[in-house]
């Protein structure tokens, strides 16, 4: 993504943070996974000094308050505050035009997501509207829900194109996040899906579409910077193996990482396919078989459990996240926040869902929203842990042990949010 995401002509205050009950620092290797995944480097009563943009000292309280750096510096004490890198959500849908409260209730009423789907809801309701709606009016959408991920403890996020479908509302959609980067402080990463479902128009030529998308439309993005990543959405009703193949690979050659929606409805060989086209990530994986998984262990395919989406679709089975932990798999989580199946951006609540219903400890479930997000989305030299020379992104929460983040379910306890060392967010500080 082109250039910095916040631009400010203010001088940025040097800051010695301290008051952190428990300072979780996720030093360590990276991409976390096995015996590492629960080690989060936590620093007891800790503080960090923080200059322009970066950390530049972290440790014990004690040690860094001595500093001759310390003494000329803003004092920021959190008061026994939890303290962990900025959530790093590596799998949203940010723009699209309105939400299908409508389509919620049916599904409540007894709908399935498919059925609506097949009536012409869905992704093509969304995309019906996006196609009429100003940007301006999408922007402003964006921008709140941007805000809202920063008051919510998170400060880098993935965005997805994909409630466009033609040429001139997909480069809406990829424009207007570029100028979103450009214009607030949370950093967003732009991946191009073009092929989230075949638009009505080409309903009768499905090859057409593909073809449309692998051969124009990916080097025209990509030429033009508009995206780092390529996302399929390879599943029942949208896009088979060979196809997604066909898209990823011409990702790939254009310089766009593939990233996939991958064995959410039906096992199909997504999963596969992500190995095999070396993926970023490979995102929801609720349908896995054991082959999948053991070949998913042995890459370096970030696997992203979204149990926002199970819970508001409301199914029972939310994916074998326990399975793929114990076999050696990079894990990660995401909202997936979008209008149809994960209208959530609060991360807290994934953190939850990945405790109760993942069987995730609360540690596996952090390092897999931040340090392994951080790794797919190739930003791992700069944010998901907190170390000198990284950003300072930061989250801190309203408890003195980091457990109760995903105990206290449903509450924002986040009380403070800091991007590159700019405070975008307090709360009874
Ligand atoms: O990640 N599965 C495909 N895409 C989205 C849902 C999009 C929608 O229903 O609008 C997802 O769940
Ligand atoms: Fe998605």
């Amino acid at each position: 993504m082109l250039g910095a995401g916040l631009v400010s002509s203010r001088p940025v205050p040097d800051w010695l943070i301290t008051g952190c009950s428990q300072l979780l620092t996720l030093r360590g290797p990276v991409p976390r996974r096995g015996k590492h995944l629960t080690d989060l480097g936590i620093i007891p009563d800790g503080a960090m000094l923080v200059h322009d943009d970066r950390v530049t000292a972290i440790g014990p309280r004690k040690k860094i308050e001595k500093l001759p750096a310390a003494k000329r510096v803003e004092k920021l004490d959190l008061g026994g505050r939890v303290v962990l890198p900025g959530f790093v959500d590596s799998h949203t849908h940010l723009i699209f035009p309105e939400s299908r409260a409508a389509e919620y209730e049916m599904r409540i009423a007894g709908a399935t997501y498919e059925e609506i789907a097949h009536k012409g809801g869905g992704i093509r309701n969304s995309v019906k509207k996006l196609r009429r709606a100003p940007a301006s009016d999408l922007k402003q959408r964006a921008l709140r829900n941007l805000r809202d991920f920063g008051v919510h403890g998170t400060t880098t996020i993935e965005a997805k194109s994909g409630y466009g479908l033609d040429w001139d509302s997909e480069q809406k959609i990829l424009m207007l996040q570029a100028e979103l980067h450009q214009e607030q402080p949370i950093d967003i990463h732009s991946t191009f899906l073009g092929a989230h479902v075949v638009p009505d128009e080409y309903k009768k030529r499905p090859e057409a579409y593909v073809d449309l998308v692998a051969k124009k439309w990916i080097p025209s993005v990509a030429l033009a910077g508009l995206a780092e990543f390529c996302d399929v959405f390879c599943d029942r009703g949208a896009f088979t193996v060979p196809q997604s193949r066909k898209i990823l690979k011409a990702g790939r050659a254009a310089g766009l990482v593939p990233r996939i929606h991958a064995e959410q409805l039906i096992n199909t060989g997504a999963a596969r396919l992500a190995v095999e086209v070396e993926a970023a990530s490979a995102d929801h994986l609720e349908k896995l078989s054991d082959g999948d998984i053991r070949a998913l262990a042995a890459s370096n395919v970030l696997c992203t459990m979204l149990p926002g989406c199970c819970f508001h679709l409301g199914l029972a089975h939310y994916g074998p996240a326990r399975q793929l932990i114990d076999a050696g798999a990079i894990i990660g989580l995401a909202t997936d926040f979008n209008p149809g199946t994960s209208p959530t951006l609060n991360m807290s609540v994934i953190l939850s869902l990945a405790c109760n219903q993942l069987r995730m400890s609360p540690a596996e479930a952090i390092a897999a929203t931040t340090i392994n997000p951080a790794y797919s989305l190739r930003v791992h030299d700069r944010i998901g842990s907190l170390e000198v020379g990284k950003y300072a992104d930061i989250a801190a929460f309203d408890v003195a042990d980091y457990r109760e983040i995903p105990y206290y379910f449903g509450v924002n306890l986040c009380s403070l949010t800091m991007k590159r060392g700019v405070i975008i967010h307090s709360r009874n500080l």
